[in-house]
């Protein structure tokens, strides 16, 4: 029989208990599952994060740098702040001890050998919590031949993720014939916050990427796009972060790089210690030397 309490005296009353706001733009009026997971994505400390983006071979196949994940990537994870990646890949060979956050990558449908905005919501919410996501992704294709089917999937997706506690990343995804420019980037992510995408993904671009920051009332991430000499793409996201975004989903820069774990450990320099993209360069070549 456990011993019967006798009531505390210790209220503390001279003490107003803390009413935090939550430290994501835009972020303070959803649940606390919600934040939670959007806190293990983005570091509270700074708000921001480095996302390693593995996801390629849904639409793509083996990618070059993701032949073999178990041997190219896991290595990398720890460094990275979250995953993004398929239901596969983390099934088949992510071990369930590993416990990184991870973003789900929730459509698909079209191969490169189709038209790519033909995508559909590709797993149910049941599977995303028997997976402990942190997040789901959606591609959304503004200008694209099924630019409505694709916005209306992330509303759904967000409406599901609702329900659960679980954001949603809408990722821009931009057809080759569309001008990559900041009218269009602050059209199409300004749409994914508009009908409820709690963060996105897009591309940074030279001119004008502040004013896409700048438009959109929920955190931006920048994907890192096709290879680029490292100290580009050091540039490049140092740039994105000075100029409002909230951290980086970077993939064929970090694993194609020539050493991906010196490349993950000078991106999160510039993302999480605003370090120089010269400085960062700097460490990436004195630990590739090791
Ligand atoms: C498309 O394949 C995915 O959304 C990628 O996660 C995204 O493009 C980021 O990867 P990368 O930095 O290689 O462009």
């Amino acid at each position: 029989m456990p011993e019967i309490d006798s009531e505390g005296k210790n209220y503390h009353q001279d003490i107003k208990q803390k009413s935090e706001l939550f430290f994501l733009k835009g972020s303070n009026e959803l649940g606390w599952g919600m934040k939670n997971r959007l806190s293990r994505i983005f570091n509270p400390r700074d708000g921001r994060t480095i996302m390693l983006a593995i996801d390629h071979g849904y639409f793509q196949g083996p990618t070059t740098g993701l032949e073999r994940i178990d041997v190219n990537i896991l290595p990398l994870v720890p460094y990275a702040d979250t995953v993004m990646l398929t239901r596969g890949i983390l099934r088949s060979t992510f071990a369930p001890s590993v416990t990184k956050p991870i973003v789900i990558r929730a459509s698909g449908g079209p191969s490169i050998l189709k038209e790519l905005s033909n995508e559909e919501i590709a797993m149910d919410i049941e599977d995303s919590i028997r997976l402990n996501v942190c997040a789901m992704a959606i591609q959304i294709f503004i200008g694209g031949e099924y630019e409505s089917r694709s916005v209306i999937n992330m509303t759904k997706l967000v409406d599901m993720g609702t329900r659960y506690g679980i954001p949603t990343l809408a990722v821009t995804a931009v057809g080759k014939e569309l001008t990559r420019d900041a009218k269009y980037f602050r059209l199409a992510t300004r749409i994914c916050a508009e009908l409820g995408a709690h963060y996105v993904k897009t591309y940074y671009i030279d001119e004008g990427f502040e004013t896409v920051t700048a438009a959109c009332p929920v955190p931006i991430v920048i994907a890192g796009g096709k290879k680029r000499p490292e100290l580009d793409a050091l540039k490049m996201a140092y740039n994105a972060i000075q100029q409002g975004a909230a951290g980086v989903d970077m993939g064929r820069n970090i694993f194609q790089a020539e050493s991906p774990v010196a490349m993950m450990k000078a991106v999160g320099a510039v993302v999480h210690e605003n370090e120089t993209p010269e400085k960062a360069f700097d460490l990436y070549n004195t630990l590739k030397s090791k």
